[in-house]
């Protein structure tokens, strides 16, 4: 995807569905889920890249447990708006997890494809504990049965993009979550 100009890049932007206020508010409210969850005990965030690095970084500020990062990246969506149906993991967690209470942290779930495959590889490292946390979840697009512990906002059908989702690397830094047209 090429975008050539100021005027194409900002008419891709349909619409906000999720404001900065909005995610603000949700962020901080998860951020004290964690910490009244864990109580204490010492966590391990794990953050699939690169979309959800954006909610890492401010999920992470809310959080009061002693935490640890570690990162992966999956990729299922290669360039533009359509998945590829296959997911490859292109970058793998240095942590041993069978020692950490672990929360992966996502951006979004649309199939569902690269959680349960995530989720599959991690479970079978056995952690102490196991939770999924996603900014997003578009459940009209399941293709595989997966739900989040805790889902910070639920959409329709659209892609989007902000807050860390991208559409062929752009829009990555917009404050909000935004429709993304052609
Ligand atoms: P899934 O495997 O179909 O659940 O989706 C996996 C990945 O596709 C997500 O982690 C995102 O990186 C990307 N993705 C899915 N829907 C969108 C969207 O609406 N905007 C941007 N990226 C998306
Ligand atoms: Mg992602």
């Amino acid at each position: 995807m090429k975008i050539n100009s100021i005027e194409e890049y900002n008419g891709r932007i349909k619409r906000v569905l999720v404001s900065e206020s909005d995610i603000k508010r949700e962020v901080k409210k998860a951020g004290e889920l964690i910490n009244s969850i864990y109580d204490g005990t010492p966590i391990l965030l794990v953050s699939i890249l690169k979309g959800a690095f954006v909610f890492l970084a401010d999920i992470l500020r809310e959080v009061t447990v002693p935490c640890e990062l570690d990162f992966m990246e999956a990729k299922s969506y290669f360039d533009g708006t359509n998945s590829s149906g296959t997911v490859s993991i292109t970058k793998d967690l240095k942590h041993n997890i069978s020692d950490y209470h672990v929360v992966i942290i996502e951006d979004i779930i649309d199939t569902g494809r690269t959680l349960s495959e995530v989720i599959k590889l991690l479970k079978a490292r056995n952690p102490k504990s196991f939770k999924v946390i996603t900014l997003l979840d578009k459940p009209d697009r399941r293709v595989v049965e997966l739900s989040a512990d805790y889902s910070l906002f639920t959409i329709p059908d659209y892609f989007v993009v902000g807050y860390g989702l991208d559409c062929g690397e752009y829009y990555r830094n917009l404050p909000y979550i935004a429709e993304y047209g052609e």
